[in-house]
C-alpha cells in the first residue's frame, strides 16, 4: 500500500534516515486514527492533539493541519481503506546527532500508513482482563510522544499473561493503561483520571465523557482514584482509537463486580458505536 512522506504519496519503502531524530531520540509526536466504513473518526479532534503535542516540545509542524487532514483523507482513499487505522508521526527531522535541537532549517518529517484491521467486536461485547503495572514513565504523559518504551514493557507483561492491557499506578493512584484510558463506574457514576500531565487525554475519553453528560445523563467525576477503588468497583473499562471500549472483568486475581460486562459500560459502548454505525 502507499504511504505519505512530507505531503507526498508515495510506494511504502525504506526511507527511515539512520539519523532521523523519532528513530534516534523518540524526539517526535504521532497519532493513531481510526478508519470506520471508509471514514476516520473525529479527526478533527486527532489534528488538535497532535498541534497541541507538537507545541509542547516545540516542534514546528510542516504543514497546517488542514492540510495534513486532506492529506491522510487522500491516503486513506489511494488505499482503499475500509476498516482500520492511520498512523502518523512527525520528527524532529533529519540531522548530525546531537541532543539539542538542530538548527530552525531542519524541517520535521511526517510520515503516515494505513493498516486494515478488524474491530474487535468480541472483545468489546464479551470484555477481557487486565494486570496492574507501576506507572514509571515521566512526568508529561499528556503527550503523544515516540518515546513508549515504559508503555511497551507494560503492554508486554500485559500480553505474557494474557491480558489484553496493563493498568498503570503511580503509587497507590491509578493513571491510565499503557495505550489505552480507564474509567471505572461506582453506584451508577463514572470516575476516570483528571486531564492533566500524568494521563494522555484520550479522543475516545473525552467523546465518553460527551456520552455520558450529553445523551446518557450519567455523572463523570475526573478525579484521582486508587487501586483499591478499581478492584472494588462496579465495572471497570478503558479505551482507545479503534479498540473503542472493552470492559474489564478480571485484574490480576480479582474479579470485577460480577465478572460480566456491565450495564453501564454496555450502554456507553451502544452509544460510542452510533458514531460510525
Ligand atoms: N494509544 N493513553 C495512552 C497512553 C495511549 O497510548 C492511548 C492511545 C490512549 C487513548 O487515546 P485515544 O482515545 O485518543 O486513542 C490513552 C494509541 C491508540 C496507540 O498508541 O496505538
Amino acid at each position: 500500500s502507499k504511504m505519505l512522506y512530507n505531503g507526498q504519496i508515495m510506494e511504502r519503502d525504506n526511507v527511515i534516515d539512520i539519523e532521523d531524530r523519532g528513530y534516534q531520540f523518540g524526539d517526535g509526536i504521532y497519532e493513531v486514527m481510526g478508519v470506520y466504513n471508509g471514514k476516520p473518526l473525529m479527526m478533527d479532534e486527532h489534528m488538535e492533539r497532535l498541534e497541541r503535542s507538537a507545541r509542547e516540545i516545540r516542534l514546528t509542524l510542516p504543514a497546517s493541519t488542514k492540510v495534513l487532514k486532506n492529506n491522510l483523507e487522500k491516503l486513506v482513499e489511494v488505499n482503499e481503506l475500509k476498516e482500520g487505522i492511520i498512523y502518523m508521526q512527525v520528527s524532529r527531522g533529519i540531522a548530525s546527532r546531537e541532543h539539542g535541537f538542530p538548527d530552525s532549517k531542519t524541517p520535521a518529517i511526517t510520515v503516515a500508513y494505513t493498516r486494515e484491521e478488524e474491530r474487535e467486536s468480541d472483545v468489546e461485547d464479551q470484555g477481557a482482563t487486565a494486570i496492574l503495572a507501576e506507572d514509571i514513565r515521566w512526568l508529561r504523559c499528556d503527550i503523544k510522544t515516540l518515546n513508549l518504551l515504559p508503555n511497551v514493557m507494560a503492554k508486554q507483561k500485559a500480553v505474557e499473561n494474557n491480558a489484553v492491557e496493563a493498568i498503570l499506578h503511580r503509587g497507590d493512584t491509578v493513571t491510565e493503561a499503557s495505550a489505552s484510558n480507564v474509567f471505572i463506574v461506582k453506584d451508577g457514576e463514572l470516575y476516570t483520571h483528571p486531564a492533566d500531565n500524568y494521563i494522555l487525554n484520550g479522543i475516545t475519553r473525552r467523546k465518553i465523557i460527551q456520552i455520558c453528560n450529553n445523551e446518557l445523563n450519567i455523572n463523570v467525576h475526573e478525579q484521582m482514584y486508587t487501586v483499591d477503588d478499581l478492584l472494588h468497583a462496579d465495572e471497570v473499562f478503558i479505551s482507545a482509537t479503534k479498540l473503542d471500549i472493552i470492559p474489564i472483568l478480571k485484574i490480576d486475581d480479582q474479579t470485577i463486580g460480577r465478572g460480566k460486562p456491565g450495564e453501564i459500560t454496555k450502554q456507553i459502548l451502544q452509544h460510542f458505536r452510533s458514531l460510525y454505525e
